[in-house]
């Protein structure tokens, strides 16, 4: 299948967290377009078997596919962790770029000490990938997993920056500070709108990863590497359209929230057609 290097990225996740995945894409990879799907209905997958998952995202990949992007980004860390050997026949060639390598990578070059926090959903830190990457790379990294689910409602709810978000990270994240982790993976969608108050309770001695950065460097380097990088400067039309399952509404009030423009326009489909 000839792919079009003009054509858009396709970017999706259970919901609205992956727009700071989106977010790092539009300002590391400006002249790229980019189709977001949200799976607003069906969220959140961070609770869910990995089955359900893997065909909630064949059916995403089935309608990106329509769209014609060019490449998929899995913003979810859930799905990223769960879907990537199992999607390969619904590519059909289309690259596919995961969020847990490009963290795991940045992860494994920082840590002095070799002991790497992860946090992330309850699937995400029961699929032990980080373990797995990590110690395929440097078998002598420990890695220490903690499941925070609390953090994505707090996330959708605003409370960013508020003592009960606080006192909640300082729970969930006492266990990792005990470890004297020196690296932590932010192995959440929603967990880099945390960056602050996670940095508060652990301190300035660890570093923090992003994989929503790391991921559109990596995502960049893809592109350069299949020549599918565009090579359109700023274009004329609006590059980018947002897609979701249920609740356009609300999507819009958190996607105007943090990105650095206002959503005019969501598009709800019934992707149990796909
Ligand atoms: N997007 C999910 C992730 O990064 C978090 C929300 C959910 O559980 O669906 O794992």
């Amino acid at each position: 299948m000839k792919i079009d290097r003009n054509a858009p990225i396709g970017v999706f996740d259970s919901g609205v967290g992956g727009l700071t995945v989106a977010r790092e894409i539009m300002r590391n990879l400006p002249s790229e377009k980019i189709v977001y799907f949200g799976d607003t209905a069906r969220v959140p997958y961070g609770s869910k078997s990995q089955e359900t998952v893997i065909r909630y995202s064949r059916q995403i990949i089935r309608f990106l596919k329509e769209q014609q992007v060019k490449a998929i980004v899995v913003a979810c860390n859930t799905a990223s962790a769960f879907i990537m050997d199992a999607v390969q026949e619904e590519l059909e060639g289309i690259p596919i770029l995961g969020v847990i390598e490009p963290g795991a990578i940045v992860a494994a070059k920082e840590t002095r000490n070799k002991r790497v926090g992860v946090i992330g959903t309850t699937g995400l830190i029961s699929s032990g990938i980080h373990k797995e990457y990590l110690q395929n790379m440097d078998p002598q990294i420990q890695v220490f997993g903690k499941a925070c689910p609390l953090f994505v409602p707090l996330v959708e709810e605003g409370w960013l920056h508020d003592p009960v978000t606080t006192e909640v990270a300082a729970r969930y994240l006492q266990e990792l500070k005990a470890k004297e982790i020196d690296t932590l993976i932010l192995g959440c969608t929603h967990y880099p709108l945390l960056r602050a108050t996670i940095h508060e309770v652990m301190g300035d001695a660890v570093r923090l990863v992003n994989p929503a950065y790391e991921t559109a460097l990596r995502l960049r380097e893809l592109l350069q590497e299949t020549d599918l990088y565009s090579l359109k400067t700023a274009e004329e039309e609006f590059p980018y359209r947002f897609f979701v399952s249920d609740l356009a509404e609300k999507f819009k009030v958190f996607a105007n929230s943090i990105l650095p423009f206002d959503v005019a326009t969501t598009q709800k489909i019934d992707i149990e057609k796909f």
